[in-house]
C-alpha cells in the first residue's frame, strides 16, 4: 500500500505570522525539535460531559473552578507554553503563515479552510482542556460549549461578559454585539435591522442548512483534502460549517463594521486570546459529533487524512504527536457532550 502523504507543517523553523493589515507578528510558541517529540496515543477510561456555558451562572462552582483555571494559566510564566498567551500563540502560528511545510519551503501551512480544520481544533482543545485540569487538580473539567444554535445560546453566554476584571471577559469584542444581542449566524460586515426572535429563526434554517442540505459528504462537511506538496499550494476548500456560521461567529464577536481592526475573537492571529475562542470551538466540535451520531454522517477515509500529525504541547508543558485517526472517537479523549435539545434538527420535522 502506498505511503500516506499527509501535509506538516515544518515545526522546526516558525516564522512570522501576518495580521490583517499585513503586519508581521511573531506568535512562535517554544520551538519544538519534532525528532524528539513522542507520540501520543489517547486512551481515557471516564468520559466527562462538556456542557452549555450558558447554564452555567456567574458565581457558581463551576464558574470559580472555570476562572481559577484561566487564571492559573494567564500566571504562568511567559515562557512556558501553557501559558494562556503562549496557548493563543499555538493557533496564531498554526493558521496565519507562522508555518511552512515540511519539503515545500515555499508552502505556507495552515488548519483552517481544508479537511485539518476540524481534527485540529479537537486536539488543540484537548490540551487546552487537559492544561485546564492539571492546574486546578481536577481531572473532571470540562471546557464549556456556546450552544450558538439553539434559542437559549445565541448571545454571548453571561460568564464571559461578567466585568472587566474576569478572566473570560475580553475587551475587544464589538460593543454593538453584547448580551442580549441575538447572534446572526450569517453575519458579514454590518448589523441589519432585523427581530430578535426572527434572527433566532433565520438561525435555526441556517444550522438546518449547514448541517443537513448542503454538507452530503464529508468533504461537504470537512473541507477538502489538503496533502504535501504543490497541491498543498492551493487553497483547499473549507467545509460547511467552517465557513458559516464558524467564521460569521467569528466577526460577529471581534469585529466591528470596519474589517481593517479585527482582532481577537475576529482575526486569526489573536482570536484565541479570547477566553471563548474555547468555548466557541467546543460548539464547533460538537457539530462534528452530532454529524456522525445524529445525522448519519461519516469521517473521512482518505488516509493522507487519517495518518496527518500535528505535535502540541501536553499538560506537563512536553511536546507529543499526535495524529487525526486517534481523535476520531472522542470518548476514548475523555469527553462528550450533554445530549441538550438541537432545535434546529427536532423542531424540523
Ligand atoms: Cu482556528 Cu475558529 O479558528
Amino acid at each position: 500500500m502506498a505511503l500516506a502523504n499527509p501535509v506538516l507543517p515544518d515545526y522546526k523553523n516558525c516564522i512570522d505570522a501576518t495580521q490583517p493589515d499585513k503586519t508581521p507578528i511573531n506568535c512562535c510558541p517554544p520551538p519544538v525539535d519534532p525528532s524528539r517529540v513522542k507520540d501520543f496515543f489517547p486512551s481515557a477510561t471516564t468520559v466527562n460531559i462538556r456542557k452549555p456555558a450558558h447554564s452555567f451562572e456567574v458565581g457558581s462552582d463551576y464558574y470559580k473552578k472555570y476562572t481559577s483555571a484561566i487564571i492559573k494559566m494567564k500566571n504562568l510564566s511567559p515562557s512556558d507554553p501553557r501559558n494562556f498567551r503562549q496557548q493563543a500563540n499555538v493557533h496564531c502560528a498554526n493558521c496565519d503563515g507562522g508555518y511552512t511545510q515540511v519539503g515545500g519551503p515555499k508552502l505556507l501551512y495552515d488548519v483552517h479552510y481544508s479537511w485539518l480544520f476540524f481534527p485540529w481544533h479537537r486536539w488543540y482543545l484537548y490540551f487546552f482542556e487537559k492544561i485546564c485540569q492539571n492546574l486546578i487538580d481536577d481531572d473532571t473539567f470540562t471546557l464549556p460549549f456556546w450552544n450558538w444554535d439553539a434559542r437559549e445560546g445565541m448571545q454571548i453566554p453571561s460568564i464571559y461578559n461578567s466585568g472587566l476584571t474576569s478572566p473570560l471577559y475580553d475587551c475587544f469584542r464589538n460593543p454593538e454585539h453584547l448580551p442580549p444581542t441575538v447572534i446572526d449566524l450569517e453575519w458579514s460586515f454590518g448589523d441589519k435591522p432585523i427581530d430578535p426572535e426572527v434572527q433566532i429563526e433565520n438561525n435555526l434554517s441556517i444550522m438546518y442548512k449547514q448541517m443537513i442540505t448542503q454538507s452530503t459528504t464529508p468533504s461537504d462537511f470537512f473541507g477538502k483534502a489538503y496533502r504535501a506538496g504543490p497541491a498543498g499550494d492551493d487553497p483547499p476548500y473549507a467545509g460547511q460549517i467552517e465557513l458559516t456560521p464558524h467564521n460569521a461567529i467569528h466577526s460577529w464577536t471581534g469585529t466591528s463594521d470596519d474589517r481593517s481592526n479585527a482582532i481577537d475573537l475576529g482575526a486569526l492571529y489573536s482570536s484565541a486570546r479570547d477566553p471563548i475562542f474555547y468555548a466557541h470551538h467546543a460548539n464547533v466540535d460538537r457539530m462534528w459529533t452530532i454529524k456522525l451520531n445524529k445525522l448519519g454522517g461519516s469521517n473521512i477515509t482518505d488516509r493522507d487524512w487519517l495518518f496527518t500529525s500535528f505535535i502540541f504541547y501536553n499538560e506537563e508543558a512536553k511536546p507529543v504527536r499526535v495524529s487525526i485517526k486517534d481523535c476520531l472517537d472522542n470518548t476514548k479523549l475523555g469527553y462528550k457532550y450533554e445530549d441538550v435539545p438541537i432545535p434546529w434538527l427536532d423542531d424540523s420535522a
